[in-house]
C-alpha cells in the first residue's frame, strides 16, 4: 500500500492546473447507459472512483476506452447484464446511480446497496423512494436492490425531504427516458446537478430548471449520443485553495469556475489570504510569517459551503490565532480527521455536529493515517505547513479523488512523494 510522505514548512509557489470534477465524471459515466450510441467526455479525471465506475460498465457490457487528452468513450451498444455486483459497487458509493439509467432503458436491475465513504450512515432510502415514484417496483433481496418498472418508467412529482445530490441526479437520470414528465421539488442545487442536466439535454433530453430546487422533465423516447466536456473540480480548487492558505505562498488555480466556490472566498479573504479572480484562474497569496486569523463555518448544501471542504478547512483553522467553530450539517460522522490533525499538533474538542478549534502555533510532523477521501487531503494540507515529516498511511482514499496531488504540490516547490509502504 503506498504511502505519501511530507517534508513540510516550504511555502507554496505555483501554478495548479484543476482537472474535471469527480462527482460530475462519475455520474456522466453512468449517463452512457440511457443510449446505444456512442457517449465521449471530455476533460475527465484519470482516478481510481472513475476507474471503478468505468469496471462497473464494463460488466453491464459497455465499451469504455480512455483516449488522449483526458477524454473517455463509452458504448452502450447493447446491455449484457442488469446487475451491479458487490463486489464493483462497494467501493464507490455513487455507483449506486447506474440503478436509475438500468430501470429506464432495460426495466429492471439488480443492484447491491452501496458502500463509500464511511463518513456516516448513508442510506438510500430517498433514491427508491423516487424509483418507485416514477413507477418501479423495489425488493431488498441479500443486500441488493432487485427493481423493475413493466412497460417502462413513467413521470411522476417527487417531493424529497431533504435536500440530497445523488437522489436528485439519480431522479433525472432515471426520468429522462420516462413516458411524460417528471417535477422533482427540493431538488439538490449543486454544479454537478447542473452539468448532468447539460450533458443529458445535448443527448436530447428535455430538462429544465437543473440548478434550482424544482426541476422539470419532460420524458423523451430516446437519447443520442454526444461529446461533453466534464466541468472543473470546485473541490478539487478549494482543496487547494485551502493548503496555499494554510501553508502560505502565491499558488494561481488554472481551469478553474470560481463561481462555483462562492461560500470559499470571503472565508479564506477573512481567516487572512488575499484572494484575486479573473474569468478562469484564482490566485491565493498569504505570507506565512503572519498568523491565520480564526473562521467559523457551517456546512450547508449548494450554494452554501461544501461538507467536501469541511476537513481541509479546518486543518487551516487549526493554525489560526484564536477558536474558529466549525459545524457539520451534512453527515452526522464527518469529523473522522480530528484525531489525525490532533496527532500533528491541533486543539480541536468535538460535540456532535460542533467542532471547537482553538489555534495552535505549528504542526507538528507524524505519522497519521486517511479516513476518508476528503480527510485525506486535510491530513496533506497540516504536513505541508507542519515542522518535520508527516506520514499520510491508507492514501488509496486520496487516489479515489485527486488526481496526481503530489505532482500538482511538487510543482508548486513542496517536498512530498509517495513510497510503497
Ligand atoms: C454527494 C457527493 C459527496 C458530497 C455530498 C454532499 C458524489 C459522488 N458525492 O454525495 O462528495 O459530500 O453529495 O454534498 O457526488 N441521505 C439519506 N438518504 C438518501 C440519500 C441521502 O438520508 O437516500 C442523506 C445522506 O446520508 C446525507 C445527506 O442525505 O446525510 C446528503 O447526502 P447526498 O446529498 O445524497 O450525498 P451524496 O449524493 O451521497
Amino acid at each position: 500500500m503506498d504511502k505519501i510522505v511530507i517534508e513540510g514548512g516550504t511555502p507554496l509557489n505555483g501554478d495548479i492546473t484543476i482537472s474535471g470534477a469527480k462527482n460530475s465524471a462519475i455520474k456522466l459515466m453512468a449517463v452512457c447507459l440511457l443510449t446505444d450510441e456512442p457517449l465521449e467526455l471530455t476533460n475527465m479525471p484519470h482516478l481510481r472512483d472513475t476507474r471503478s465506475m468505468g469496471g462497473l460498465l464494463e460488466h453491464l457490457g459497455v465499451k469504455v476506452e480512455t483516449g488522449p487528452g483526458s477524454r473517455m468513450f463509452l458504448h452502450a451498444a447493447t446491455l449484457s447484464s442488469t446487475e451491479a455486483p458487490y463486489d464493483l459497487v462497494r467501493k464507490m458509493r455513487a455507483s449506486f446511480n447506474v440503478l436509475g439509467p438500468l430501470l429506464a432503458r432495460e426495466h429492471k436491475a439488480r443492484v447491491s446497496l452501496p458502500g463509500g465513504c464511511a463518513i456516516g450512515a448513508r442510506p438510500v432510502d430517498l433514491h427508491l423512494k423516487a424509483m418507485e415514484s416514477l413507477g418501479a417496483t423495489i425488493e431488498l433481496e441479500d443486500g441488493y436492490v432487485v427493481a423493475s418498472a413493466k412497460g417502462g418508467l413513467k413521470g411522476a412529482e417527487i417531493t424529497f425531504p431533504f435536500v440530497s445530490v445523488g437522489a436528485t441526479e439519480h431522479a433525472m437520470m432515471a426520468a429522462s427516458l420516462a413516458q411524460g414528465e417528471t417535477v422533482l421539488y427540493n431538488a439538490a442545487r449543486e454544479p454537478e446537478i447542473i452539468d448532468l442536466a447539460n450533458c443529458l439535454n445535448a443527448m436530447g433530453a428535455q430538462i429544465v430548471g437543473a440548478g434550482r430546487s424544482e426541476v422539470r422533465i419532460n420524458g423523451v423516447k430516446k437519447l443520442s449520443g454526444t461529446s461533453y466536456a466534464v466541468v472543473p473540480d470546485r473541490i478539487e480548487a478549494g482543496t487547494y485553495a485551502l493548503a496555499a492558505a494554510t501553508v502560505g505562498g502565491k499558488v494561481r488555480l488554472v481551469n478553474v469556475r470560481s463561481d462555483h466556490l462562492g461560500s470559499l472566498w470571503p472565508l479564506i479573504a477573512q481567516a487572512g489570504a488575499k484572494v484575486t479572480m479573473d474569468e478562469a484562474s484564482v490566485l491565493i497569496e498569504r505570507n506565512p510569517k503572519t498568523r491565520l486569523r480564526p473562521v467559523d463555518v457551517e456546512t450547508q448544501a449548494y450554494p452554501g459551503f461544501p461538507t467536501d471542504l469541511q476537513a481541509q478547512f479546518m486543518a487551516m483553522c487549526c493554525l489560526a490565532d484564536g477558536v474558529s467553530v466549525i459545524r457539520e450539517n451534512i453527515f452526522e460522522n464527518r469529523f473522522m480527521h480530528c484525531p489525525e490533525l490532533i496527532r500533528l499538533g491541533a486543539n480541536i474538542k468535538v460535540t456532535g455536529r460542533e467542532a471547537i478549534v482553538r489555534g495552535v502555533k505549528e504542526f507538528h510532523g507524524a505519522p497519521v493515517m486517511a479516513t476518508d477521501l476528503r480527510a485525506s487531503a486535510s491530513l496533506i494540507a497540516a504536513g505541508l505547513a507542519a515542522h518535520g515529516e508527516t506520514s499520510i498511511g491508507r492514501v488509496y482514499h486520496l487516489d479515489r479523488g485527486f488526481e496526481h496531488i503530489e505532482v500538482k504540490l511538487g510543482n508548486c516547490g513542496a517536498n512530498i512523494r509517495r513510497e510503497r509502504e
